[in-house]
């Protein structure tokens, strides 16, 4: 068992965070609470701010148990701590969400109403304000709910959905408050707001790709992807803009990521040359096929006695080709290379990076059951342009991927030193 706050969950861009729940009447509500214990989880301080109707479809002690805090209703505005309360809430918070949000409270938003205490802290919050809307699709339609969610915007507001879905009445279409994981993926972009990588772009390649040999068979490997998504997302919560060019996985994108699908080595090469000139940034976490069949089948290839003979030839070497294509370019100003190794791991990621001119490699040994490969766990070395050493110990993939875009923030700061 872990100790308590040592859970796996924790995210770093949260840690400490002080957020103010406003939780509305709507069903969705029962959602909120879901989002109010991954927050907390995730180490954030969740304070929940109950309307009147809230109450009637969740209590304050569901927010309490999840939260560890107390909860807030708007009886506490008139009671002995009200002078503290009054705007007490909103101050020091990092972000104010409301969610789910009702028609009412975003129209009393809309027009500086204070009539409650989450009304009121919305509007002694100076701090970022994201919402989201719950309703009836034809109440959300409404011309009035459209004009006031327009004002929001036009003031900065987040706003987040709804989403199509079925909704209580029955009815289907927009209305739907979004996934807490979801919000959770926009509370972080919110958060990440003028982060260390505010302004930049950063590619990130991920997955395995993925080599047809006939309509019905292909040659690929056994990358997850996992380590590139976890780069794509510990880039975003440091305020970049990611592209994130991943080939086959079954992971979600990371909210705020502009995902470009590819399959084939040839498929990624043609998006890494067509993204990779913006950007400040590219790390090359894709396990990128070596070979492909020299020839793709038309038709299925049938069953035949004897041994199939399959001819391979080598794909191209992607960050080979960038090395080259780059001088011209001037940018990317950091590229980040991996390489899976089975031995001689030191050696051969040095190699590498002088060999593909390279400003850092990522190197693992896939043959340990702890890293590489479909894990979450990894344990990699990482050896610098000027040939410099960092072992780190087996850590999540997660980890593995803040300590990166950590060393590439110093290097974007070195090369930039004037
Ligand atoms: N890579 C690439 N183009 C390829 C193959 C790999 O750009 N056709 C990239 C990978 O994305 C990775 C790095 O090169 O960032 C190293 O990949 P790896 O397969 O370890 O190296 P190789 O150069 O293929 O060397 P070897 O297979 O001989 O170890």
């Amino acid at each position: 068992m872990k100790e308590p706050g040592q859970g796996s969950q924790e995210i770093t861009l949260l840690r400490g965070r002080r957020i103010v729940l406003g939780v509305t009447g709507s069903i969705a509500a029962y959602k909120a609470a879901a989002l109010a214990s991954r927050l907390t989880q995730a180490g954030a301080q969740v304070d929940a701010v109950l309307s009147r109707a809230a109450t009637r479809f969740v209590t304050p002690l569901t927010f309490q148990s999840l939260t560890g805090r107390r909860a807030y209703v708007d009886d506490d505005m008139w009671g002995a701590e009200s002078h503290i309360l009054h705007v007490g809430l909103a101050h020091g918070a990092d972000l104010v969400v409301v969610a789910p949000a009702t028609a009412n409270t975003l129209a009393k938003m809309a027009h500086g109403s204070a009539d409650s205490l989450l009304t009121v802290t919305a509007l002694a919050a100076s701090c970022p304000l994201l919402v989201a809307p719950a309703m009836d699709a034809g109440m959300f339609a409404h011309a009035a709910t459209q004009e006031n969610l327009r004002l929001l915007r036009q003031r900065g507001v987040i706003v987040v959905g709804p989403v199509s879905g079925r909704m209580a009445s029955g009815m289907v279409g927009p209305g739907r408050m979004v996934e807490p994981e979801e919000l959770l993926g926009h509370i972080r972009l919110a958060l990440a707001r003028g982060g260390h990588l505010a302004g930049r772009q950063v590619v990130v390649t991920a997955g395995g790709t993925r080599e047809p040999l006939d309509p019905v068979r292909l040659l690929t490997n056994r990358s997850s992807g996992k380590q590139g998504y976890a780069i794509a997302q510990a880039a975003l919560d440091r305020g970049a803009q990611v592209v994130l060019i991943s080939a086959p996985t079954a992971l979600p994108t990371p909210v705020g990521a502009h995902r470009v699908d590819v399959e084939t080595a040839e498929e990624l090469k043609q998006a890494v040359f067509q993204h990779a000139p913006q950007a400040d940034v590219l790390f090359m976490a894709a396990a990128v096929a070596d070979f492909r069949p020299r020839k793709v089948v038309p038709e299925k290839i049938k069953r035949q006695k004897g041994a199939l003979r399959l001819e391979l030839e080598p794909t191209e070497d992607i960050l080979g080709s960038l090395a080259a294509a780059r001088q011209e370019w001037g940018r990317p100003t950091v590229v980040v290379g991996f390489a899976a190794e089975s031995g001689d791991l030191v050696e051969n990621a040095r190699a590498k990076v002088a060999a593909k001119g390279l400003d850092l490699i990522v190197a693992n040994d896939i043959s340990a059951p702890d890293a590489g490969f479909d894990v979450d766990t990894n344990r990699v070395v990482t050896v610098d342009a000027a040939g410099v050493v960092q072992e780190l110990p087996l850590m999540s993939k997660v980890q593995v991927a803040e300590i990166l875009v950590e060393r590439v923030i110093h290097l974007l700061e070195e090369y930039e030193r004037p």
